[in-house]
């Protein structure tokens, strides 16, 4: 273990996927860990598609603000090294955009290191960014990309392929007999399990590398890993493609009824298309993680 135990790290997310799993890597490496949350009774629930619970001893301190709100974040900083930030939109409905959320809110992170002590801000992006600017989450991502690289402060900027969580959907399809695809589930992708990511992190925030890109162990095509879920289930393979054309007409249609609703859909559906394919820094393959899905469901 490294000796980090006098540096302070401020976890952002730490309800999310990803942030739970950094919460124990940061601890697990000896840092003084402080998060911010809106709720601190979500930080000690299970998550949804394995996030694990923290427990009290994952934490050294908990900061309660609304990070959409920088009055109540007075203070945040005071004694803090290292800040890491996965705050985003995935499955929150708060009515609130990807302007609002992934970049506003980072933006008022980045604002309170101003006059402190903080030295680097890690923050996580996406892979393949550059190949997807017209999507509203990415160019918020993009945003607080920027925003960093001129506040002056060192910066990390972790870029993940798919998590392990999005597929989880995957296997919860399967598991109810079909799975329904947008686009023909041809396109490559090598997702990752929020505790390899998770570990990229760290070595990240300790490490001289600006832009981390990060995948898992398995290149592979959407519908290879639906017929996965379907093999750890022990079902014939079902699948229904919803054909482009009609997934296009969709997100048109509900980006008229909110555009908050369509910035998402579009966003779904372009990742139903492009390729999602980065370095292999992850070890926990998708079959595990699909078994450990399934035996968990058998006992509950
Ligand atoms: N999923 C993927 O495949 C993927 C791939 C590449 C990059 N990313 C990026 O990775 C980041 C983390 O993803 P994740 O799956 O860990 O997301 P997640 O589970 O939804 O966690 C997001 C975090 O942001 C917070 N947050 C969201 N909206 C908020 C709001 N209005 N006010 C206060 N806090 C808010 C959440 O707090 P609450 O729990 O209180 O809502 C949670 O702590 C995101 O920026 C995402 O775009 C994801």
């Amino acid at each position: 273990m490294s000796d980090n135990t006098s540096s302070r790290v401020l976890v952002a997310g730490a309800t999310g996927y990803l942030g739970k799993f950094v919460v124990k890597a940061f601890k697990a490496q000896g840092y003084q860990v402080r998060v911010l949350t809106r709720s601190e009774e979500r930080l000690y629930k299970e998550g949804p598609f394995t996030a694990p619970p923290l427990v009290k001893s994952d934490v050294d301190e908990v900061f309660v603000g609304e990070i959409t709100k920088p009055q109540t974040l007075a203070g945040i900083m005071d004694g803090v090294d290292l800040v890491f930030s996965s705050v985003g939109i995935s499955r929150q409905r708060d009515g609130l955009s990807f302007e609002q959320v992934d970049y506003q809110c980072n933006r008022n992170l980045i604002d309170q290191c101003r006059d402190s002590r903080v030295k680097r801000f890690v923050y996580v992006s996406m892979q393949g960014a550059e190949n997807i600017m017209q999507l509203a989450i990415t160019q918020a991502h993009e945003k607080v990309v920027a925003s960093l690289k001129s506040s002056g402060m060192e910066y990390r900027i972790v870029r993940p392929c798919g998590y392990f969580s999005d597929m989880g959907a995957l296997y919860d399809m399967a598991k109810s007999g079909r799975a329904f695809l947008v686009g023909d589930g041809t396109n490559k992708m090598n997702p990752i399990h929020g505790q390899d990511l998770a570990r990229v992190c760290v070595e990240a925030a300790e490490g001289d590398e600006l832009e981390v890109e990060a995948g898992g162990p398995d290149v592979m095509t959407q519908r290879e890993a639906a017929i996965l879920a379907f093999d750890v289930v022990g079902k014939a393979p079902k699948i229904t493609v919803i054909p482009m054309w009609l997934a296009r007409g969709l997100v048109k249609f509900i980006g008229m009824l909110s555009s908050q609703f369509g910035d998402l859909a579009e966003f779904i559906v372009t990742a139903g298309e492009i390729d999602g394919v980065g370095p292999k820094r992850g070890t926990t393959t998708l079959r595990s993680y699909f078994e450990g899905m399934h035996a968990a469901n058998a006992k509950s």
